[in-house]
């Protein structure tokens, strides 16, 4: 079966506030961009989508399996960048990205074959064995967007990757993220003036509780 995540009528509320209300939506491969005001829910909306959190009602299906029984299946094919990370300042980009594609299984030669490739497509190179702790913000997207496109991905989601960034480093990830979507579901949350707009399959815009296309 086709690798789908599908949502079905599904809620999320914290507290009093519905953020997400009745939402039914099927991502299929290719690269599908959410936007919408801030604080209408797209965060909320991929932290559902990577298990970061639970619906409070209805069902999420990867490749026709309900979470929260396929969680760990769907864990181990999936990148994600949340938008807001607390990275580890000690360590250099190298041996954070390493450290994480141990636990996501990788062997370490290949991570590491990898690691390099992603930190040259998105810019990063240079400053590969440095520490985090002297990295800007635009290259601490670039690392957490780097991690999320570890191990080739199913299911990859991007909370706002190309914030922060100059124009020089959003092509680069613009270019690497419409790879990454050849083969596999990318959800973007984004602006639509980022230039990625024109390669996606599916512009939806999260308000008001529902998400709809743009
Ligand atoms: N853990 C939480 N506890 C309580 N309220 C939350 C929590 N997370 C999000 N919210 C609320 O849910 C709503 C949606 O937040 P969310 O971060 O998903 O919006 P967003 O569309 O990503 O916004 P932005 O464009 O600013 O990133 C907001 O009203 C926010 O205050
Ligand atoms: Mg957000």
């Amino acid at each position: 079966m086709t690798a789908i995540l599908d949502l079905k009528s599904v809620s999320k509320r914290y507290g009093k506030k519905l953020v997400l209300d009745g939402v039914s939506v099927a991502f299929q491969p290719g690269l599908t961009l959410l936007t919408g005001p801030s604080g209408a829910g797209k965060s909320t909306l991929l932290r559902l989508c990577a298990t970061a959190e639970r619906p409070s009602g209805g069902d999420i299906l990867w490749a026709g399996q309900k979470l929260p029984g396929a969680r760990e299946r769907l864990r181990r094919v999936l990148g994600y960048a949340p938008q807001a990370v607390d990275l580890p300042e000690e360590l250099t980009a190298r041996e954070f990205v390493l450290h994480l594609a141990a636990l996501k299984g990788l062997k370490t030669g290949e991570a590491d074959r990898q690691f390099l490739a992603l930190a040259e497509a998105v810019g990063l190179h240079a400053d590969a064995n440095n520490r985090i702790s002297g990295f800007s913000g635009g290259m601490r997207r670039r690392l957490v967007l780097l991690q999320a496109l570890l191990g080739q991905p199913q299911l990859i989601c991007l909370d706002e990757p190309t914030a922060e960034l100059d124009t020089d480093s959003r092509q680069r990830v613009a270019a690497l993220i419409t790879r990454a979507a050849q083969s596999a579901i990318v959800l973007m949350t984004t602006h639509l003036e980022d230039g990625v707009a024109t390669q996606a399959r599916a512009v939806l815009r999260v308000d008001g509780g529902r998400v709809q296309p743009a």
